[in-house]
């Protein structure tokens, strides 16, 4: 099974000023560079959670789903196949790269590219913050969670439940019509959420988890200072009752760094919200607030 969000990549024009933001903001720990001299970032013992790489446009270059044992991959592998997906061995080179024992990859419906992998390289008690910061909440609930949009959620609903074995945990109503779905593969609420926008693909935010109320307050008030722009207002979500905030970062995508998720369990009932915050996540007045993230039209170009 498929059992965390284990790494994220992007490609950047910007990759560069992650450099900075990563550990001094972020809290994060810098790691030595890819080899094309992405910036790479731990929130953990896993050897890297985050790659930034240079790139012309702001874009996701890869989602990295751990999985429970090797004998995952191969069984992926062919349900991806019955589903019409090609699937691709990842190398020995590529394994190195991702600081995984092994991989396979695909390209998904809306031409998100996936990695499913086993064996991601850590190194105990070696995780050290880039500034201090009590860390971050990670675990058997991997690295946080990522907000992909969809033309059709419906069809994201089905691929991303029938064949990757998601498991909804519940459903918050647009502003305008049809729902942002929210789905789990460990006690996280959510690893993953899917918003509908039509003819649109991308990625709105992903979410960081700190296990102290005073990392998201130092955390904001370095972006203050520093200048990183606050996209959300402190708030509560209805669903899975974080309480967290908005940034943007220079790579067109938020992240929402937050504190005191709930988790769900075997038991869990999905339910249906209308609103997405309890209070707070107003959207501010700086310039970069009603940036979606980063936004193509559908169909798009394949990602490599
Ligand atoms: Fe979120």
């Amino acid at each position: 099974m498929l059992t965390s969000l284990a790494y994220l990549g992007f490609r950047s024009p910007n990759f560069a000023q992650w450099a900075e933001l990563g550990p001094d903001v972020l809290g994060c720990m810098r790691v030595p560079d890819g080899e094309d001299g992405a910036v790479r970032l731990r929130i953990d013992d896993a050897e890297w959670r985050l790659a930034i790489h240079p790139g012309e446009e702001d874009e996701v270059a890869y989602l990295g789903w751990a999985v429970e044992s090797e004998r995952d991959l191969p069984e992926y592998a062919a349900r991806l196949a019955a589903a019409g997906i090609e699937v691709q061995q990842g190398s020995a080179e590529l394994a190195e790269a991702r600081s995984v024992d092994q991989l396979i990859w695909f390209i998904d419906p809306w031409g998100f590219r996936h990695e499913l992998a086993w064996g991601q390289y850590v190194d105990p008690g070696t995780f050290r913050p880039g500034r201090p910061l009590t860390g971050f909440v990670t675990g058997e609930q991997g690295l946080g969670h990522a907000v992909l949009i969809l033309p059709d959620a419906a069809a994201g609903h089905e691929f991303f439940t029938e064949v990757l074995g998601f498991r909804l945990s519940d459903k918050i109503a647009r502003p305008g019509g049809g729902y942002s779905r929210f789905y789990h593969c460990n006690g996280r609420h959510h690893s993953l959420a899917l918003a509908e926008v039509p003819g649109s693909v991308g990625l709105n935010h992903i979410m960081l988890q700190v296990p102290d109320i005073d990392d998201v307050g130092t955390t904001y008030d370095l972006c203050v200072e520093r200048g990183v722009p606050i996209r959300k207002t402190l708030g509560r979500h209805t669903n899975d009752q974080m309480i967290s905030f908005y940034l943007t970062t220079p790579s067109s995508f938020h992240i929402e760094y937050g504190y005191g998720a709930i988790e769900v369990d075997e038991s869990w009932v999905p339910a249906t919200y209308r609103r997405p915050s309890t209070w707070g996540h107003k959207l501010t007045d700086e310039p970069t607030a009603k940036s979606p993230g980063i936004l193509r039209r559908h169909p798009q170009p394949t990602a490599g």
